[in-house]
This record gives C-alpha cells, sequence and structure tokens, in this order.
C-alpha cells in the first residue's frame, strides 16, 4: 500500500476544537455558500462536528443547514439577507411570517440563538439603512408573540468602516453620518440586552494600510519592543490590531454615550490566497492569524479598556468560496475544501476536548471492503477527521501486518470512540462494522480498550510550531515610542 498517501495528511492534522473554554468564550465560524460543489447540508454538519465546531452562523435561514443543525448541539446565528430587510422593515407581518418560517419552526432542536439582521446593511445597502432598526424592532415584537424572545436576539452585523479612524481606539467613533440610525441600534441593543456585531478584518487594516502597522500586529505576534502599539491618551498597549479595532467599538458606543453593550466578532479572518497584487494572502499568514485568533479569544479577556469582557468570534469563514466575484483572495478565506480537507494546518489549544466514553465497541474495517474505500476513509479518518493515527506509522505498534484493513481499522476506531459520543458514525461509506471484540494485540492498543492505560482518548494534537515567545522587551525610549504612536494617529 502506498502510505505516502496519507502520511502527509497525518502530519497535517487540521485540529480546530471551537470549544468554549471555562471563561465562557467561543469561536464559531460562518457558512459562506457561494460554492460550487457545496457538500449537502448534513455533511456539512459532520464537517463540524467532526472539528468540534460549535457555533456557526448562516447568511441566511436555508431550510436544509437548520433541519440538519438540528440536535447536533452547535448554536446558530440564522440572517436576514440584505435584500429581505427592507420587506420586513416595511411590515410587521412580513417580519412575523419570517420569524414562523425561520426560526420558531425549527426551535428548539435547532439552537437558533441570534437573527443577524443584514450584512453590513449601512454600508452595503445604505438605502435601506433607513428601514434596518424598524425590521430588528419588527422581528423582536415577532420573537415576544411566538415567547421566543428569551432565547433568541436580534442584532445586525456591522463593518468596521463606520468608524472611520479607529486609532487610536480611545477617539474612535462612529461616522457621524449615520448618527441617528447608530443612535437607534444601540438604543435596542441596550433595551434588548443583545451585542454589538462587528465585522473587523485586520487583514484589510494591513494591507491597506501602506505598511504603517506591522505585521506581527495584524497576526497576533510579538511586536519588536520599538514598535509596540500604544494609545497615547490611555497608555493602553495593545498586543495586536484586532484588539484595537474591538476596543475602537467599544470606545466608539461609549461615545455615543451608551455601555453596557457587549462586543461579539461577527467575522474575521485571513485569506490564503490571492492574486498578485495581494501579497499579503498567504497560507502563512492565514494559518497565523487563525491559529493565534483562535488563542487570544479562548483566553477570555477583552480588550484593554473592557478587560472582563470576552471576545466572542466568527471565523470567516468554513469553506473557500470559489464562486465569489473580486479578487482572488475573495475565493480563499475558507478553512476547509468542500471535500472536508483542511486547507491549511490550523492548530488549537486542544485541552479540554472531548474524552469519550468508551462503550466497549470497536468500530473496525470490513475486510472485504473495497480497497479504494477502504484508502479514502483511512485518508478521511487521518485527516479531516482528526484520528491519532501515529500507531500505525512505520515502525509504531500498530503498523503491522501493514494492510489497508489493518491501518483503517486502527483509524476508524480512533475516530469513533473519539466522536461517537457527539455523533461520530461507524460507517465509511459501508465499510466499517462495530464489535464488541478488543482488536488490541501485543503493544497494539486500540482506542478504547480496557486495556489502555489513560483511556488512550488523549484528543489527537497536530505537531505544533509555536512562534518563538522569546522577545525580550528593551526600553523604549520615550522618544521612539512618541514617533510611533503619533505615525499611528496620523493614519
Ligand atoms: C442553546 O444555546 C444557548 C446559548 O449558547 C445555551 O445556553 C443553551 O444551553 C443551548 N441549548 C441547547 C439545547 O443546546
Ligand atoms: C462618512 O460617511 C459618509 C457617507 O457614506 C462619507 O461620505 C464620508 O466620507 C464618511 N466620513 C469619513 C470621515 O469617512
Ligand atoms: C454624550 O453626553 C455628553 C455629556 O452629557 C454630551 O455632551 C454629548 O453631546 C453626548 N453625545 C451624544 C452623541 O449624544
Ligand atoms: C490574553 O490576551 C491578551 C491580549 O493579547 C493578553 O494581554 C493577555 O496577557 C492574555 N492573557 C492570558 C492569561 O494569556
Ligand atoms: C480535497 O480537495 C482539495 C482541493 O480540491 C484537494 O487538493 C485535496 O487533495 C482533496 N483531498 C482529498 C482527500 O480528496
Ligand atoms: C491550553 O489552555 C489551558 C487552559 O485552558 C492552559 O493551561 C494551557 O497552558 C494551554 N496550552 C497551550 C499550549 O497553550
Ligand atoms: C460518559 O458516561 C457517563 C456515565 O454513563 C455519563 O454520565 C457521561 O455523560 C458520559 N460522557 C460522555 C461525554 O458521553
Ligand atoms: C489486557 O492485558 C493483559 C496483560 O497485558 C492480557 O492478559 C489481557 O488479555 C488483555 N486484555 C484484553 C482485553 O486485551
Ligand atoms: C497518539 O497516539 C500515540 C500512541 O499511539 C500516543 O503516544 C500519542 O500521545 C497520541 N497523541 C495524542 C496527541 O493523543
Amino acid at each position: 500500500m502506498r502510505l505516502q498517501k496519507w502520511h502527509g495528511f497525518s502530519l497535517w492534522l487540521v485540529t480546530l476544537g471551537f470549544l468554549q473554554i471555562t471563561s465562557g468564550a467561543y469561536v464559531g465560524i460562518n457558512i459562506g455558500t457561494d460554492v460550487s460543489d457545496l457538500p449537502s447540508a448534513s455533511d456539512i454538519v459532520t464537517i463540524l462536528k467532526a472539528n468540534r465546531i460549535t457555533h456557526v452562523r448562516l447568511y441566511d435561514a436555508d431550510a436544509r443547514m437548520l433541519k440538519a443543525l438540528s440536535n447536533s448541539g452547535i448554536d446558530v446565528i440564522v440572517s436576514v439577507t440584505n435584500e429581505e430587510v427592507l420587506g420586513i422593515g416595511e411590515s410587521p407581518s412580513t417580519a412575523a411570517a419570517w420569524i414562523n418560517k425561520n426560526v420558531a419552526a425549527y426551535l428548539p432542536s435547532t439552537n437558533i440563538t441570534y437573527i443577524a439582521v443584514g450584512s453590513e446593511v449601512l454600508t452595503s445597502v445604505p438605502n435601506v439603512g433607513q428601514v434596518l432598526v424598524p425590521a430588528m424592532n419588527y422581528l423582536r415584537k415577532a420573537l415576544v408573540a411566538a415567547d421566543l424572545n428569551f432565547q433568541v436576539k436580534v442584532s445586525a452585523p456591522q463593518s468596521m468602516d463606520l468608524i472611520p479612524k479607529s486609532f487610536p481606539p480611545s477617539t474612535a467613533a462612529f461616522n457621524s453620518s449615520w448618527n441617528s440610525i447608530i443612535y437607534q441600534l444601540l438604543q435596542f441593543l441596550k433595551n434588548t440586552g443583545s451585542s454589538y456585531m462587528l465585522n473587523a478584518y485586520p487583514y484589510y487594516g494591513f494591507s491597506e494600510g501602506n505598511g504603517i502597522f506591522p505585521l506581527e500586529y495584524s497576526l497576533f505576534q510579538p511586536l519588536p519592543a520599538v514598535k509596540q502599539i500604544v494609545d497615547p491618551n490611555t497608555l493602553f498597549h495593545y498586543d495586536s490590531m484586532f484588539d484595537a479595532m474591538v476596543d475602537a467599538t467599544y470606545y466608539s458606543i461609549e461615545a455615543m454615550n451608551f455601555s453596557g453593550i457587549p462586543v461579539m466578532v461577527t467575522e474575521t479572518g485571513w485569506p490564503s490566497s490571492g492574486g498578485s497584487n495581494e501579497p499579503d494572502a498567504t497560507t502563512e499568514h492565514a494559518l497565523a492569524f487563525n491559529k493565534n485568533l483562535i488563542s487570544r479569544v479562548l483566553n477570555g479577556t477583552g480588550p484593554p479598556s473592557q478587560p472582563d469582557k470576552t471576545i466572542n468570534t466568527y471565523i470567516y469563514e468554513l469553506f473557500n468560496e470559489d464562486k465569489r466575484s473580486g479578487p482572488v483572495s475573495e475565493k480563499n478565506w475558507g478553512l476547509f475544501f468542500t471535500n472536508g480537507t483542511a486547507v491549511y494546518p490550523l492548530i488549537l489549544n486542544t485541552s479540554d476536548r472531548i474524552t469519550a466514553n468508551s462503550t466497549g465497541e470497536f468500530c473496525v474495517a470490513k475486510a472485504d471492503a473495497d480497497t479504494d474505500k477502504l484508502q479514502d476513509g483511512l485518508n478521511w479518518a487521518c485527516g479531516p477527521g482528526q484520528a491519532n493515527c501515529s500507531a500505525i506509522q512505520q515502525g509504531q505498534p500498530c503498523y503491522e501486518p501493514n494492510t489497508v484493513v489493518n491501518h483503517a481499522s486502527y483509524a476508524y476506531n480512533d475516530y469513533y470512540q473519539r466522536m461517537h459520543s457527539s455523533g461520530g458514525t461507524c460507517d465509511f461509506q459501508g465499510t466499517a462494522m462495530l464489535t464488541t471484540a478488543d482488536q488490541s494485540t501485543g503493544s497494539c492498543i486500540f482506542t478504547g480498550s480496557s486495556n489502555t492505560s489513560s483511556g488512550g482518548l488523549t484528543p489527537s494534537l497536530a505537531p505544533s510550531n509555536p512562534q518563538s515567545g522569546s522577545f525580550s522587551v528593551v526600553p523604549l525610549s520615550r522618544l521612539q515610542l512618541l514617533l510611533w504612536v503619533i505615525c499611528l494617529a496620523l493614519v
């Protein structure tokens, strides 16, 4: 057999793990569907589950997706499309019908927690801006009438472009041409205990910043001592542009005399490839951004001015959307190809992965299954399925007998033991079956075997290449600092 075919895979395991840690902060993902070979709704949910994704945002209220997400344990933001905002904003009965069809019909089995009204309405369809808050109000009233307002909140994602000058954060303010709408929006959010939804893209802040901001700052990497980013008014240090953008939003809200409205980031990300005029869209940067973003968010702290506010965040996005128009980068924001393979190996702190209960059953390959299908299943289990396949590498305890059936059995079972409690099945295109017979032999211990000392269910980890955290903090001269801060303040 050709081990090489998937050997690479196991070294490039994706270990997302959009889990919620004790802080309560979470990282979710956006699901754009401008994809020519979009997987079926149930396959999408399989990919979400295999990667422990716990929160998703849809750009519409697609019936198949909402159905497939039922009883999945995944929290869902559904969206009113920009095209629908006008009709809803002009008619309470249209709003009520929308709630009945797209929300009430799926609760409680599909855990819809938010309705996102439009996508960056004020900046992308300004002529609809006047009815944005009325639309939100009508939807809210319909939720109240359906007695769903305690489960489902209403908000509206906005572009960072509403804040013309976001650095220094302490002086940031919304563009005053939208003052009255933003005032109504904030009042709605405040009255309903809902979050401000922010789309924040350090990628654009960096690539359009003409070199003013260091790349490290955009990628959550340590900053050289001479380039610490400091708000001259508050003297807060900003470790990342992401933090500065979120804080700029908090200060802008404060400048409107509102407080106590949490900011949730409904979109952020980094494209992994772009055209010849988009040199910053690389796999390396996309990986660094998303990996560091996840640990930043899961650390549970807020931006400098709001240290106790978690920054719940949705990564843009699940799939590369090949059908999107615009520059090449537009098609390359995804973490996954549609076959479920990761575009790049995103690594995450997997400290509190689900550890499955042993069922006393083992999932093994059928000896008479088609070899190509077994090979596909093996590739999938060791790749997107995140099975720990190290024991079937050459020289390892379960490598012999070196057959596809043997290796697939090990991989299928490892996948199954980790995933069955969250919906993983023992099927693999019909090439797998359950058995109560422990498959362990000698030093080859199958996951879930009662002979495994520590349960054998430790989560799979991708090899990590942590960036060097060893930069020394050289005291910064006041002048250097001031010059740098002034430069930034002039942006
Ligand atoms: C639905 O989501 C909310 C918010 O995350 C959570 O508190 C609740 O437990 C979820 N409900 C179910 C049934 O998963
Ligand atoms: C504010 O928004 C208006 C309307 O879109 C625009 O014309 C103006 O340039 C913006 N102001 C700033 C400072 O960006
Ligand atoms: C916020 O309150 C201050 C002080 O009361 C007032 O001067 C300012 O105009 C208010 N700003 C807005 C946007 O209402
Ligand atoms: C969390 O992230 C912030 C912002 O990068 C950082 O200042 C803080 O030290 C981190 N906290 C922990 C506990 O890692
Ligand atoms: C999945 O799709 C990508 C992109 O089309 C391709 O490079 C990759 O080889 C595919 N993986 C598998 C396991 O088919
Ligand atoms: C993972 O997170 C836990 C706390 O949730 C922390 O103690 C641990 O140091 C983190 N590990 C890494 C590699 O960041
Ligand atoms: C494991 O089994 C115990 C006892 O049967 C049960 O309470 C627990 O919820 C199970 N855990 C998971 C992750 O399935
Ligand atoms: C567990 O290990 C012991 C000794 O190593 C062996 O005698 C026993 O048969 C094993 N049990 C199973 C279920 O493999
Ligand atoms: C993968 O399995 C091997 C044993 O086969 C074990 O030594 C290693 O710790 C496991 N890796 C993880 C991340 O669980």
